[in-house]
């Protein structure tokens, strides 16, 4: 049911900032000594999607056809374990940085399926949230993505609900804890802390 490492995955709507919030972690848990590998799925997916020349971008990949996203989903899941157990030993704990939900054309697709728990074995599966009008607000200022297609405000409250419960689905097949954690605006560091109490209790 586990790797001898502890595995947490950590969700939430694109531009929520998990990936600024992992950032902190890192910092905050190399001053506790503790050994962390964070890896991020959407690199593994773009980097097997440019090798095909599938895409140009990340935000394209959403966007492939279902069947091209599902090939690159088990790339991705089989790889970050692959790496994960040559690096880290017994106590190392692996984050992975992704989404339990993905707004595709074709409706929302869960990013946390049984074929990538069966790779991952999560102990625990973070559901990173803030307000709506944070997200939105914080998509329109990172200039160095597209996320026009999430919808906005709306379409960011719809999906922040879809992907909270698609997290708590993915949880019960390798019996996850769900933290979910808000990351209010210009708090990251306390979200960050939160986040390093939940992989300390795991
Ligand atoms: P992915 O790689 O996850 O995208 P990303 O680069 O991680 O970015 P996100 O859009 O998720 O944003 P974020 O929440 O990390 O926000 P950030 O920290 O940047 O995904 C790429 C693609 O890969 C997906 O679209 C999908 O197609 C695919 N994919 C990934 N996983 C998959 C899976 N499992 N299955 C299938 N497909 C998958 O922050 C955003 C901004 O907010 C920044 O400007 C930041 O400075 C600011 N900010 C953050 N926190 C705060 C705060 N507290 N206060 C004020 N500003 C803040």
């Amino acid at each position: 049911m586990r790797h001898p490492f502890k595995v947490v995955v950590v969700t939430g709507v694109p531009g929520v900032g998990k990936t600024t919030v992992i950032k902190i972690l890192a910092e905050l848990a190399a001053r506790e000594g503790l050994k962390l590998k964070i890896s991020n799925f959407g690199d593994y997916m773009l980097r097997a999607a440019l090798e095909s020349g599938l895409v140009k971008n990340r935000d394209e990949i959403r966007r492939l056809p279902l069947r091209s996203q599902l090939e690159l989903q088990r790339i991705a899941a089989k790889s970050i374990v692959e790496e994960a157990s040559k690096e880290l030993g017994d106590g190392g704990i692996l984050i992975v940085d992704t989404h339990a939900l993905v707004k595709t054309p074709a409706g929302y697709w869960p990013g946390l399926p049984k074929h990538v728990l069966d790779e991952l074995k999560p102990d625990s599966i973070v559901v990173i949230e803030a307000s709506p009008e944070e997200v939105a607000a914080r998509q329109a200022r990172d200039k160095t993505r597209y996320r026009s297609d999430i919808g906005g405000v709306e379409g960011v409250a719809r999906l922040m609900e879809a992907a909270r419960a698609a997290g708590i689905a993915s949880a019960v097949h390798y019996a996850s804890t769900v933290a979910i954690i808000e990351n209010r605006e210009g708090r990251a560091e306390e979200a960050a802390r939160r986040l390093l109490e939940v992989i300390k209790s795991l």
